[in-house]
C-alpha cells in the first residue's frame, strides 16, 4: 500500500497552487499572442434586419465584428454608427426620448445625423459604418 505522507501531501498543495498561480499570469500573455477570432471589423457586409425591424426615431444595436453598432432611423433615414465612444471606448447607446447618442460612461453626446459631438469629453465623431437597403433588407459594412 502506497502511503502518502503529510510532507508529499503539501507538495502537492504548493504545487497545484503555483500551477494555478501560473496558468493566471500566463492567460493574458497567450490571449495577446492568440485574440479570439472575431474580426475587428467585419469585412463582409453585416444583416442588421428589416426596414420594419426599426421604426422611425428608434434604434438597433446590432454586433459588429468585435464591438456593436447602433443603426438608426433617423428623420434623414437609417445612419449607422459603430457604437464605441471616442472618449474611453464605453459602448454608446440611443437615447429615443431625447433623439441623441450617448455614452453612459462620462455623459458624452453624440448627434444622430452625423455622429458629431454635441458635448462631453469624446474628442471626436462615432464611426460611421456604411450602410446599404436591399429589398427592405438593412445591410451595415463590407463595401454597403
Ligand atoms: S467613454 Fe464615452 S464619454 Fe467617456
Amino acid at each position: 500500500m502506497n502511503n502518502i505522507t503529510r510532507r508529499d501531501f503539501l507538495n502537492l498543495v504548493k504545487r497545484g497552487f503555483a500551477a494555478t498561480g501560473l496558468t493566471a499570469l500566463l492567460a493574458p500573455v497567450v490571449a495577446f499572442f492568440y485574440p479570439p477570432s472575431l474580426e475587428e471589423t467585419p469585412s463582409e457586409a453585416v444583416r442588421v434586419g428589416t426596414i420594419d425591424d426599426i421604426p422611425p426615431g428608434e434604434s438597433l444595436a446590432v454586433p459588429f465584428g468585435r464591438y456593436p453598432a447602433l443603426v438608426i432611423h433617423t428623420v434623414e433615414g437609417f445612419k449607422a454608427y459603430s457604437a464605441v465612444c471616442t472618449h474611453f471606448a464605453c459602448i454608446c447607446k440611443w437615447d429615443s426620448e431625447e433623439q441623441v447618442i450617448f455614452c453612459p460612461c462620462h455623459e458624452g453626446y453624440f448627434e444622430p445625423l452625423g455622429g458629431e459631438v454635441i458635448s462631453g469629453p469624446p474628442p471626436l465623431p462615432l464611426e460611421k459604418i456604411p450602410l446599404t437597403i436591399t429589398d427592405g433588407e438593412i445591410f451595415i459594412g463590407g463595401s454597403a
